[in-house]
Order: structure tokens, then C-alpha cells, then sequence
């Protein structure tokens, strides 16, 4: 099991403010930006691109940029990402052909991979690319929006997925992303995971720090 890390979703900041938004969650606590990529194709929403997450790098955002792309094709758009600065790019497995291939574009474009599993996508998308991946990101709600409510079958997949990576591959990371708050996120960590995406959780709060240190408390038990 790796460090905690909790990456507030900035889907739910308000984005007339993003740089103030961003430095305020991580000044209250916050380990990593989770920044969420919409296409209008792949889902059924439109966010932002590399020109954003390379304008919170020029802000000075030195934390970590976890990129979740939910885009169609998925290769095009690797390298903007990681000259716009991204740390972790994951992708779905149903938007690239190649699974494998985009694996190592990510790689070979010095970031760090992962790879996400919709709640309807089988555990055995990981079966021959664990050992490539530097994060499994398993979605508690179907991509494309924030704020909607955990999906309670991802317990039983991320108790599956640790079991995996706890066999096979102890250096990845297990993240989850969706309906994630501070009174299920006890629940969340026993069943394995490490990483903790929070969007409305987290920027509806009136006081971020107030809901982080909530957050890692449960988390820490
Ligand atoms: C959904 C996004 C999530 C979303 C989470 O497609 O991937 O990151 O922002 O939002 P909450 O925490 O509100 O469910
Ligand atoms: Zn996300």
C-alpha cells in the first residue's frame, strides 16, 4: 500500500478562480490536482485541455498533476499533456486501441501511467499490463460529471484489485474517483484503495482544510 494522498477534482472548483482554487486546497492540506479531460465524444461533457493544466504550471503549482483523460483518441493528445507539465496520465481502456502501446507513449514521455476502469469494465483489462502501470484508477461513477453517488459495487472491485497489485505489483498505486466524502472514505480505504479523488466533497465545503484533515483522519484510522 503506498503514502496517502488525497487529489481534490478541480471539476467542482470554481474556474473564474482556478490558480487561487488550486493553491487553496493544497495550501489546506491537499497532496495532488486531479484534473479532469472531457471530450464531448468519449463523454458526455467538455472541460479543459493541456493549455490549463500548463497555465496552473506558469501559476507555479509544483504539486503533482493527475490527468484523467476521458477523451477519444487517446495517443494525440499524451504529449501536449506531459509538455504541459502532467505528472500522471491515465486513460480509459475503451478509448485507445492499443492499450499496451499508450502504456508506454505516457512512459516514454516521462510521466507516470494509468489506467482506468469504468464500474462496468472487467478486473481482467489489468491482466497483462499491471506490471506497466504506475496507478489503477477504478471510477465509483460512470465518467462525465461531478457529484454524483458512489457506486457501492467498487468496494468489492477495489478489494479485488488490491489483491492484485498486492501479488503483483506492490509499486502501483490504487486510486478511486467518484462520490468520494468524508464519511465513506473509512470504508473506501479498508476495502484498498490509496489515492482518493473528491471533487464536490471537497470544493462545496466551506472550509477545505476542515474537510481534508476529516478525510485523512478516517483514512488514518
Ligand atoms: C467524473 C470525474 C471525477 C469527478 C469526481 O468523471 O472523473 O473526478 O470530478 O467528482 P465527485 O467527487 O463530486 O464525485
Ligand atoms: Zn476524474
Amino acid at each position: 500500500m503506498q503514502p496517502t494522498v488525497i487529489a481534490p477534482s478541480i471539476l467542482s472548483a470554481n474556474f473564474a478562480r482556478l490558480g487561487e482554487e488550486v493553491e487553496n486546497v493544497l495550501a489546506a492540506g491537499a497532496d495532488w490536482v486531479h484534473f479532469d479531460v472531457m471530450d464531448n465524444h468519449y463523454v458526455p461533457n467538455l472541460t479543459i485541455g493541456p493549455m490549463v493544466c500548463e497555465a496552473l504550471r506558469k501559476h507555479g503549482v509544483t504539486a503533482p498533476i493527475d490527468v484523467h483523460l476521458m477523451v477519444e483518441p487517446v495517443d494525440r493528445i499524451v504529449p501536449d499533456f506531459a509538455k504541459a507539465g502532467a505528472t500522471v496520465i491515465s486513460f480509459h481502456p475503451e478509448a485507445s486501441r492499443h492499450v499496451h502501446r499508450t502504456i508506454q507513449l505516457i512512459r516514454d514521455a516521462g510521466c507516470q501511467a494509468g489506467l482506468v476502469l469504468n464500474p462496468g469494465t472487467p478486473v481482467e483489462v489489468l491482466d497483462y499490463v499491471l506490471e506497466e502501470l504506475d496507478l489503477v484508477l477504478l471510477m465509483s461513477v460512470n465518467p462525465g460529471f461531478g457529484g454524483q453517488s458512489f457506486i457501492p459495487s467498487a468496494l468489492e472491485k477495489l478489494r479485488m484489485v488490491r489483491g492484485m497489485i498486492d501479488a503483483r505489483a506492490p509499486h502501483v498505486r490504487l486510486e478511486i474517483d467518484g462520490g468520494v466524502k468524508a464519511d465513506n472514505i473509512a470504508e473506501i480505504a479498508a476495502a484498498g484503495a490509496d489515492t482518493f479523488v473528491a471533487g464536490s466533497a471537497i470544493f462545496n465545503a466551506d472550509d477545505y482544510a476542515d474537510v481534508i484533515g476529516r478525510m485523512k483522519s478516517a483514512v488514518a484510522g
